[in-house]
């Protein structure tokens, strides 16, 4: 999977295609999804007095339980090319300093915006990094004589070293150039790794004590921007120590160290504010958890409204301070989901309804839908459960007849008990493996097929007895 050549990212069709491979059925929410994180993408590419004015439309997802919601989101996340966090709204209720604050999702994404950047903007200096890295591991190997003053060796723009001898002594200039010679046969050998358990040693800087992320760690102070642990690392003396290591872990170290020094942070700071506020997405699952006007008073929970009218305001628009600055939520896209069992929608505060224009049903799933989930997706469970006892030597088979039983089944119990939607293959795949994942490698049987006989008669007894199944399934 490829970013496209205009840089826009996947179409929608691509995006669509990329979730099939997980997720079965489902196709309007799909859909859906991948239109709103494509429209950020068509958004980038406007004028920027009608850039400005065009907001993001909004989701809510609603279905059942274990039909896909939050497989969706995190599938998504993988394609977004985006700064992405998932919460879950109900973390907002919680007690213990009225829970996370909400404003929390926003540092969240924020923080995972920086990573990304600067995960990008390493990779394209990690090559400078390793040439500078192999110099100092050049010199660590064969230290520059004594004397030698070291403004007769210049770098070039390039990265190339260039030697100013111009006006040394002629014996320094000599033993200079002897030591170059040996120095160019050490720079083969390192290339052609024969030195990769030499030892060396250098110095490292030591991160700063505990003592600083107990200081720094305080609540409240992120809240107000600070960065209090950067700010307590400017300060304290920087501490070196010797260490002495291989070649090969010392390069690994000296390359870390060289790509810290060229990266620009304002530079990687600056752009993941920017690629936060016009490309963000953050996924609020559970929301119907915190819909209902609840009244107060039940157990020590933050009120549900209260939650509501929190995020309305990030919702809407607002800025809010974390580390890296004030960041704008005006144009990211928050993705909504929930089961909406006992309450609905409509029993969300207005202002927030109306937040989330787009509204998206998931369906209930059926037997048919269950057995392809059990086959198709890349991570589909009988591909896990095949692969997972491959390495005991145990051969898994499931017949097409087998299959079809355990969709059935699952299908079966879920209407009989509680829906928990595909969620009950996992359980029935579980006990249905019990067995032989217990036995193996200890069994003479190599070969396990799993059709539906072999569904049927470990089932049976289990279905029927409803009792039982509210137990084991
Ligand atoms: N349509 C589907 N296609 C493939 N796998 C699915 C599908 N629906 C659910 N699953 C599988 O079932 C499990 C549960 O699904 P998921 O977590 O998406 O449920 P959910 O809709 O978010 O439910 P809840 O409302 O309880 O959070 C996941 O591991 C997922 O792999
Ligand atoms: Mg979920």
């Amino acid at each position: 999977m490829n970013k496209n050549d205009d840089d826009k990212g996947l179409t929608p069709r691509q995006i669509v295609a990329e979730l099939d491979k997980y997720i079965i059925g489902q196709d309007r929410a799909k859909k859906l999804v991948a239109i709103a994180l494509r429209n950020r993408a068509r958004r980038r590419c406007l004028h920027e007095d009608i850039r400005e004015e065009v907001y993001p439309k909004n989701i809510i997802m609603i279905g059942p339980t274990g039909v896909g919601k939050t497989e969706i989101a995190r599938r998504l996340s993988k394609l977004a090319y985006a700064p992405f966090v998932k919460v879950e709204a109900t973390k907002y209720t919680e007690v213990g300093y009225v829970g996370r604050d909400v404003e929390s999702m926003v540092r969240d994404l924020t923080e995972v915006g920086v990573n990304l950047v600067r995960e990008e903007k390493t990779s394209e200096i990690r090559g400078r990094a390793e040439e500078r890295a192999s110099e100092r591991l050049l010199d660590l190997l064969l230290p520059p004589p004594p004397h030698l003053s070291r403004s007769a060796r210049q770098r070039k723009k390039g990265g190339e070293i260039v030697y100013d001898m111009e006006g040394l002594p002629e014996e320094e200039k000599e033993r200079f150039e002897r030591w170059l010679r040996t120095r160019q046969k050490i720079e083969q050998q390192l290339n052609d790794g024969l030195l990769e358990e030499r030892d060396v040693e250098f110095e490292i800087q030591v991160q700063s004590g505990p003592m600083v992320e107990v200081l720094a760690g305080g609540p409240g102070l992120e809240e107000m921007g600070i960065d209090v642990k950067g700010l307590f690392e400017k300060m304290l003396p920087k501490k070196t120590k010797s260490v002495k290591m291989p070649v090969r872990d010392a390069r690994r170290i000296l390359t870390d160290e060289e790509v810290e020094k060229l990266l620009d942070m304002d530079k990687v700071i600056k752009e993941a504010v920017q690629r936060v506020e016009q490309s963000g997405i953050v996924f609020i699952d559970e929301i119907d958890k915190i819909a209902g006007r609840g009244t107060p008073g039940h157990g020590p929970d933050v009120s549900r409204e209260g939650v509501q009218r929190d995020l309305l305001p990030i919702i809407e628009g607002s800025k809010v301070i974390t580390k890296y600055g004030m960041v704008s939520t005006d144009h990211i896209l928050f993705i909504a989901a929930g089961a909406f069992h006992q309450t609905k929608p409509s029993d969300l505060i207005p202002e927030l309804q109306g937040r989330f224009p787009l509204r998206v049903e998931l369906n209930d799933l059926g037997v048919e839908e269950y057995r392809r989930i059990l086959t198709e997706p890349k991570n589909s469970l009988t591909k896990q459960y095949t692969a997972l006892l491959a390495t005991e030597g145990v051969n898994v088979i499931f017949t097409t007849d087998g299959i079809d039983e355990i969709a059935r089944s699952a299908y079966e119990v879920n209407q009989r008990m509680e829906n928990i939607g595909a969620r009950r293959l996992y359980t029935i795949m579980e006990r249905l493996l019990e067995d032989i994942s217990f036995d193996a490698p200890h069994t003479d049987n190599k070969e396990l097929t799993v059709n539906r006989e072999f569904v049927q008669n470990t089932l049976s007894g289990i279905i029927q007895d409803e009792d039982l199944s509210k137990f084991i399934l």
